[in-house]
């Protein structure tokens, strides 16, 4: 079973509600571009015309906003130019006001908006200091808001304590309230990617209380440490482009359920060898890093990330110290190049991993630091549109392992 499937599994059993959060975290096999990896989490649709013609109806819609008679509870007032947020109907529950030159949140706006659900604010001009005190904390059914791209430089405090979904990516975030985040029982996914978070902000913050937090993101910000007290709920984690040098032994003991970790652009090092050994990952990025060692391989793991690092040589014994014929590892997929490999890994690797169909070695460095090619640069095992299929395990094992290093199947 590939990841993707895997994944929309356990969602699947977690409910529905997963399923945008899940939009959010695109696994893709062959991704390259990590910076752009992040996906905005307003997905522009090329088809539906922003600027529609506005409909008076009902009577209560705003002037500036589109109240489309087949979902009586939405507004639609994105993508206006807008400056100021409209009256909202006290039937509302969706209100879409993203892509606007809104700089201000102020009580009035909100005071009869009680049925509100879900808030879109963002790619707007908001401040911190403009957002009038306790303005969404009275909204007791707001379960999802999005203040992402926009010019916070403090997280939103205090926020309803039923929210489910926040988003605040993109924006200046350097302050956090030494209570902000008491109350947020009901968060399943956090996004804090592109701010100024440093360590000393999450310090003493007790996302131990989300008890149902699935997705943290935190990219693109200044953390030296791993963040600290996360709830074993976790299941997402991404720290891509920080500046951690160093994974406390016992961090993930906690964090069973964690099935991608994304940590690349970071400075780790060294790293303790079994760290990673847990039962439910299936995708581990830590590309763009100085990784001297190889490092133990969770059975579940999937896809394998560790190029642009300062690995010499994969050790196949500390990758698999063992093998079980009755539970195979899973992993299918590495990515190595930018290493300093002076040979490709031993064909041994088949038998710990027989899924195994990509090893992309790319270019490696040398002393000088420079790109050298191995004789080998993408190995594939399965012919180009071939299934990755279980079934497709016993075919030639035998035969390649007998061939020269990569036998037919390379090019
Ligand atoms: C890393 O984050 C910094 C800002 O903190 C940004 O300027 C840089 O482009 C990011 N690099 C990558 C590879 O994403
Ligand atoms: C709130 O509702 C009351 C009563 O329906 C109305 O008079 C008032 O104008 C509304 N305020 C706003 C800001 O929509
Ligand atoms: C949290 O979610 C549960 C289940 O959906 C709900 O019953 C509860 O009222 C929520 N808590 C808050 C504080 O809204
Ligand atoms: C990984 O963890 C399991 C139990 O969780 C343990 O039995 C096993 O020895 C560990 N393997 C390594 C290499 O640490
Ligand atoms: C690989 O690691 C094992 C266990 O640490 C060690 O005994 C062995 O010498 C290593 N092999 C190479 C080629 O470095």
């Amino acid at each position: 079973m590939d990841v993707l499937s895997q994944l929309s599994i356990i969602f699947f059993l977690l409910g529905t509600e997963m399923q945008c959060q899940y939009e959010n975290y695109e696994l893709e096999e062959d991704y390259d571009q990590e910076a752009d990896a992040y996906p905005p989490t307003f997905h522009f649709n090329p088809n539906v015309d922003y600027r529609a013609p506005y409909f008076q109806y009902p009577a209560d819609c705003a002037r500036e906003c589109f109240c489309p008679p087949a979902l009586p509870r939405s507004m639609f007032c994105d993508n206006r130019k807008l400056k100021t947020i409209p009256n909202i109907p006290s039937r509302t529950e969706q209100l879409n006001l993203q892509f606007n030159e809104i700089e201000a949140v102020t009580t009035t706006s909100f005071l009869n908006a009680t049925s509100l659900k879900e808030i879109d604010l963002s790619h707007n001009k908001i401040k911190s200091h403009k957002i009038d005190y306790g303005v969404f904390a009275k909204l007791s059914n707001l379960q999802q808001l999005h203040l992402d791209h926009n010019n916070l430089e403090e997280f939103p405090f205090p926020l309803p304590n039923g929210l489910e979904r926040l988003l605040l990516g993109y924006n200046e975030i350097s302050r956090v309230h030494v209570h902000a985040m008491d109350g947020l029982i009901n968060l399943t996914m956090l996004d804090l990617c592109n701010n100024q978070l440093h360590d000393s902000l999450l310090k003493g913050k007790s996302f131990s209380n989300m008890k149902k937090l699935m997705q943290i993101n935190l990219c693109n910000n200044k953390l030296h440490s791993m963040p600290p007290d996360l709830p074993s709920s976790l299941m997402y984690l991404s720290l891509e482009n920080n500046s951690i040098s160093f994974i406390p032994k016992n961090y993930f003991q906690g964090l069973q359920k964690l099935a991608a970790l994304r940590m690349s652009h970071n400075n780790l090092q060294d790293i303790p060898y079994d760290i990673f050994n847990l039962s439910n990952l299936v995708e581990l990025n830590l590309g763009h890093n100085k990784l001297k060692q190889a490092f133990y391989i969770p059975r579940n793991l999937e896809h394998l990330y560790i190029e642009d690092n300062e690995i010499e040589n994969v050790n196949i014994t500390l990758l698999c110290p063992s093998i079980d014929p009755l539970h195979y590892h899973h992993l299918t997929y590495i990515r190595l190049e930018k290493n300093r490999l002076k040979a490709p890994i031993s064909t041994y690797v088949f038998f710990c991993f027989p899924h195994m169909h990509t090893i992309y070695y790319g270019e490696q460095k040398n002393l000088a630091g420079e790109a050298i090619h191995l004789k080998t640069q993408v190995f594939r095992r399965f012919q180009e549109g071939e299934e990755d299929d279980n079934d497709h395990e016993e075919r030639s094992e035998q035969e390649e392992m007998e061939d020269d290093e990569f036998g037919p199947y390379s090019y």
